[in-house]
């Protein structure tokens, strides 16, 4: 069963595959002492939910291009934040954004570097604030999304139908995640989900936790997760 060994094995081929995407540091870089910027990856985060990366590669281009800092965004009249997301669509995201930037803009120290700091600003919830917490200042915070509860789901065969599965599913995590790496960790288990352990035909001969995996030798990972019916 997975282990902090697997955790290892995982980082070892984000190492290797990892997706290069505008809002990242690269594990190389991460190495080299490079701290990647908390508005950055406030920004991703916040446009990735309910938005493939694709479309939102070049929002967060434009963004960052136009306000380069927190400030800048706090700055900006509101109706032009609005019509800089005009496309990304659900714009109480976009109003939450800037109500997000102004706050920021006004705390000595910019953002929280703790879950419990950054869950109290607008539009951040439990996601965000455990993604930023770990991407952004290496905290060991389980970050749950889709694509994380789809791998550890059938990493740990958790036959518990979605969204009672929810609980268990966090707590596996939580057993993994890896004090040194926590930031590398969480996007690797995205990176995973987004292009071997997809919902549909799961790439299992190339992933890099097959031999953890408890779903694999029951030869249907796909089953799972289990989604009770509505
Ligand atoms: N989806 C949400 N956050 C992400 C990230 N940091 N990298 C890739 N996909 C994501």
């Amino acid at each position: 069963t997975a282990s902090p060994a697997a955790a290892r094995r995982l980082l070892d081929w984000y190492d290797r595959h990892h997706r290069d995407l505008p809002w990242r540091v690269s594990p190389a870089d991460l190495a080299k002492g490079v701290r990647p910027d908390p508005y950055h990856v406030w920004l991703s985060e916040v446009m990735l939910q309910q938005t493939t990366v694709e479309a939102v590669k070049p929002y967060f281009l434009a963004f960052l291009a136009r306000w380069p800092a927190v400030e800048d965004l706090a700055a900006a009249p509101a109706e032009e934040v609005m019509r800089a997301w005009a496309g990304l669509g659900y714009y109480s995201r976009a109003r939450n954004l800037k109500a997000c930037a102004d706050k920021v803009a006004s705390l000595p120290d910019g953002f929280p570097d703790t879950e419990d700091g950054l869950r109290a600003l607008p539009g951040i919830g439990a996601y965000t604030a455990a993604a930023i917490a770990a991407i952004a200042f290496g905290r060991p915070a389980a970050v749950v999304d889709g694509n994380v509860e789809r791998v550890t789901a059938r990493l740990f065969a958790i036959e518990t139908p979605l969204p009672e599965a929810k609980r268990p599913i966090r707590a596996a995590v939580e057993t993994l995640v890896p004090i040194d790496r926590p930031g590398d960790f969480a996007q690797a288990m995205m990176d995973l989900g987004a292009t071997i352990c997809t919902p549909k035909r799961p790439r299992c001969m190339l992933c890099p936790l097959k031999a953890d995996c408890r779903a694999i030798v029951t030869g249907d990972p796909e089953r799972l997760p289990l989604r009770a019916p509505k």
